[in-house]
């Protein structure tokens, strides 16, 4: 009996530790976001800001005046580009372009703390 009790608490813990995974894959994401960001779009705009249209930079203000203040908007302008900002759907994979964007808006809703 008691060897069953302690198989059911097994199978609970194990339970436990695979629905925390999600979890633990936005953690992933979110420093893989950090990454992708340094290496494809610091360039431009370091610290959340726009090198080359000093209006169009990613702090909070602005990306609600242009409407860019969701995932969505910014995965889309991430996808396809615009203007001098170049489409990034043959270097980034969905999923990269996702971690992106969420890592852009958190740091927006954050105002750009240095990391
Ligand atoms: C070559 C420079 C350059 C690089 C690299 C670049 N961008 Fe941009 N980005 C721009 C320019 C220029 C604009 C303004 C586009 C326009 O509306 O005319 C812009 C606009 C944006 C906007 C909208 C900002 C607003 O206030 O409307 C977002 C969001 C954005 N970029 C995110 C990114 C992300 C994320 C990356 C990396 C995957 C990236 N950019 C890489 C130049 C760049």
């Amino acid at each position: 009996m008691k060897i069953l009790i302690k198989f059911i608490l097994f199978t609970v813990l194990l339970l436990i530790i695979y629905l925390q995974q999600p979890a633990l894959a936005d953690t992933v994401n979110g420093a893989n976001g950090a990454k992708i960001f340094s290496k494809n779009c610091a360039g431009c705009h370091i610290n959340g800001g726009n090198i080359i249209r000093r209006g169009k930079n990613l702090k909070m203000k602005a990306l609600k005046k242009y409407k860019m203040d969701s995932v969505e908007a910014i995965s889309n302008i991430v996808t396809y580009g615009k203007n001098n900002m170049s489409a990034y759907k043959d270097r980034l994979s969905e999923s990269e372009i996702q971690s992106v964007s969420t890592y852009v808006l958190s740091q927006a809703e954050n105002n750009w703390p240095k990391q």
